[in-house]
């Protein structure tokens, strides 16, 4: 019951969607424009970097925020497995953002989403993160591959360190922990199917291309 109350915690908090709404103010669909995507990348390829920066703002802080809520219900009833339900959060957040119902469903790639997540789950993994996105962005300047990098650096760091006992979970807490956090991180590679058949061919967008 807790985990669908967080997954409904962050779906409510993951419908606001930033890109969407500043693109609205502009009086432009964000969805129509670009790669079609509501999310930071398109923003700032659209609308700028003023865009790009706000909505990787809003989208990030909306994770956060729900992760916030989800602690503050559950913090004393769920104490033991409080990774977990961030986790479960997290995972809504990136529903409501990839899946808005009052949008058809055409949201984003959940990213910011994500890394809003794990600024709120940990620390060093936060850190990591930014770095593994920064330096492939900077070298490659794929977005998308950034973000692929760093969804799969998500991935091993949850196994790393939960086998080293860092969650302080107890084994069946700490597979399911496990198994969310591969549902993320396959949502996320499919949400970029697209840009994965693109950086294949080459013919990806590179960050500053229109
Ligand atoms: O987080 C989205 C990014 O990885 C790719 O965005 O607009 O280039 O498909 P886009």
């Amino acid at each position: 019951m807790e985990r669908l109350v967080c997954v409904i915690i962050g779906y409510l908090c993951g419908l606001f969607q930033t890109g969407y709404i500043y693109g609205k103010i502009k009086h432009v669909d964000i969805r129509q424009m670009g790669s079609g995507n509501a999310g930071t990348t398109n923003a700032l390829r659209t609308l700028g970097f003023k865009a790009g920066f706000i909505t990787f703002l809003g989208d990030c802080l909306k994770a956060v925020l729900a992760a916030w809520v989800a602690r503050k219900i559950f913090g004393v009833s769920c104490v033991d497995w409080m990774p977990l339900l961030i986790m479960y959060t997290g995972l809504g957040t990136v529903l409501g953002h990839n899946f808005p119902f009052y949008l058809g469903f055409k949201g984003g790639k959940g990213i910011a989403a994500t890394a809003g997540m794990i600024l709120a789950f940990h620390n060093t993994m936060a850190i990591i993160g930014f770095f593994t996105f920064i330096i492939t962005v900077a070298i490659t300047r794929y977005v998308s591959l950034g973000s692929l990098l760093l969804m799969t650096g998500f991935l091993i760091e949850v196994i790393v360190l939960g086998s080293r006992g860092v969650f302080h979970l107890t084994q069946p807490y700490l597979y399911e922990l496990y198994a969310v956090s591969f549902v993320l991180t396959a949502l996320a590679f499919y949400r970029h199917r697209a840009n994965i058949i693109r950086l294949v061919k080459g013919t990806e967008h590179k960050l500053g291309q229109k």
